[in-house]
């Protein structure tokens, strides 16, 4: 039997090919940025798992040209990335991430809020471009987080893990979600309707899923709705956000800043965005830690492992409903 083929799009913090062991022909793009299309086209064929990443595009036609594939393995929680409804059509596992990455990226989400709020950045320049000549009653001067409300906008895991810290920062917490909070993890926060949460957050954080119907959730209309002088942050994904109109919003003083992890066309970012000092700007950092990194690729794995076997992946993002649970 010839071993089962398996393409990574790029070097992981744990060895796949130690992981997977000897039975199987791992392949990992070694190069910094995504591989070109046809690059994964041509290194992937046969391939029957790809292990990929939230900045590779899987959509029908690339499925349509690696006919091998059972599993596309996505190192992340997010699989907006890839065309669920395609890779199910053709009974192909979608595999993620979640969970073990739940507190490292609501850590960064708060980092963020602190960086907007306290004007981090702002400071980290002033410091090393020498403009600092001693401490100064008026410097940098920035929001008090206690007292304050924030606003979360999708309330699942890591929505949750963000409003737990900031019930420890003295917070009022709003929520928005489509899905039902299961009972008793409400962290202290309140549920209310997006009108409301825009109106009343003094600091309001993303946490949805990017789908179609959250495609520019945050555009001029619901960004010129919020509070004057809020803080938006977005640790979710780019495109929630329209880009061009919270740099009108900050531009015209309706908003007080923005904390953002993530790029409507990453890794671009709009330039208006880059020359603000009220903006704080983050390469995609969510989930960047070595302990939150390691096990979403031990997970990746297993759930390439679990398909080569005849299984169903460990977190599955799509279902079969002929196969049983
Ligand atoms: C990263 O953005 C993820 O979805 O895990």
């Amino acid at each position: 039997m010839t071993a089962a083929r398996v393409f990574v799009t790029r070097g992981l913090p744990v060895d796949a090919r130690a992981v997977l062991g000897d039975g199987v022909e791992v392949e990992v793009w070694e190069g910094e940025a995504a591989p070109p299309r046809h690059v994964l086209v041509e290194r992937a064929r046969g391939a029957r798992a790809l292990v990929t990443l939230v900045s590779d595009r899987i959509d029908a036609a690339l499925l349509d040209a690696l006919p091998g594939l059972r599993v596309v393995s996505n190192y992340a929680v997010g699989v907006d990335n890839i065309d669920l409804a395609a890779a199910t059509a053709r009974r192909v596992w979608v595999g993620h991430t979640p969970d073990v990455l739940t507190e490292a990226t609501a850590d960064l989400t708060f980092a963020l809020i602190l960086a907007v709020a306290r004007r981090l950045g702002a400071g980290e320049r002033l410091v090393r471009s020498g403009g600092f000549h001693g401490w100064s009653p008026t410097l940098l001067l920035g929001r008090d987080l206690a007292g304050a409300t924030l606003g979360l906008f999708g309330f699942g895991r890591i929505g949750r893990a963000v409003a737990r810290r900031a019930r420890g920062f003295g917070m009022e917490i709003l929520y928005t979600t489509r899905s039902p909070v299961p009972e008793g993890v409400a962290e202290g926060a309140r549920p209310v309707d997006k009108a409301e949460l825009l109106r009343r957050s003094d600091v309001l954080s993303i946490h949805c899923l990017a789908t179609a119907e959250t495609l520019h959730a945050f555009s001029s209309t619901e960004l010129f709705r919020m509070k004057r002088g809020a803080i938006l942050v977005n640790t979710a994904r780019g495109p929630i956000v329209n880009e061009a109109a919270l740099a009108t919003a900050l531009a015209a003083g309706h908003l007080g800043g923005a904390g953002l992890d993530v790029y409507e066309r990453e890794p671009e970012v709009h330039r208006a965005l880059l020359e603000r000092d009220d903006v704080v700007l983050l390469p995609h950092l969510g989930s960047a830690t070595t302990g939150a990194r390691t096990r979403m690729a031990e997970i990746a794995l297993a759930n390439v492992a679990r398909v080569l076997a005849g299984g169903r992946p460990l977190h599955a993002a799509n279902e079969f409903p002929d196969i049983i649970p």
